[in-house]
């Protein structure tokens, strides 16, 4: 079906569930983003597989129970420099091997992610 949302190609909710916790447990032991997220994944966890499912094309999970997204206004209160942009890629990308989502769905995928990562950057690089 040529029609198949990114979602759908990956195998959908299994799938996004998966990387999600892979994701978490990268950022978690990453020394530059685990600081300025809170103890407990829990929430964050949840809110990402929510949000993660409707960027890919599958229900829109993360709206309907938050609203409207507006990421860069709900990542300002965090330090969102260019090296945590290229350290939460370089996380994602380690989940992806994680989970052995490839070929060219993934790239797709990333590179959308990495759109958003560079949109979220909200301070220069620590120059001290
Ligand atoms: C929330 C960091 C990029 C999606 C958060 C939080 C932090 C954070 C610290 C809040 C955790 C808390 O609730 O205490 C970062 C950093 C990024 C980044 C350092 C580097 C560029 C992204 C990207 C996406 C994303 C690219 C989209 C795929 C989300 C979502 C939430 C969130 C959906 C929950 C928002 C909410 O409802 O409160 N992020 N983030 N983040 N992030 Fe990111």
């Amino acid at each position: 079906d040529p029609d198949q949302t990114p979602y759908e190609l990956i195998g959908g909710a299994e799938t996004v569930r998966n990387l999600v916790n892979a994701f978490y447990a990268r950022v978690a032991q990453d020394p530059d983003l685990s600081p300025i997220f809170p103890d407990d994944f829990t929430e964050v966890r949840e809110k990402q597989y929510m949000f993660l499912t409707q960027f890919l094309g599958g229900p829109h999970l993360y709206s309907q129970v938050h609203g409207h997204p507006m990421l860069r206004k709900r990542h300002l209160p965090f330090p969102i420099t260019p090296r945590r942009a290229k350290a939460w890629l370089a996380c994602m990308s380690r989940a992806m091997d994680d989970i052995r989502l490839q070929g060219p769905v993934r790239d797709f995928i990333f590179a959308r992610l990495s759109q958003v990562a560079r949109h979220m950057v909200n301070q220069p690089d620590d120059t001290s």
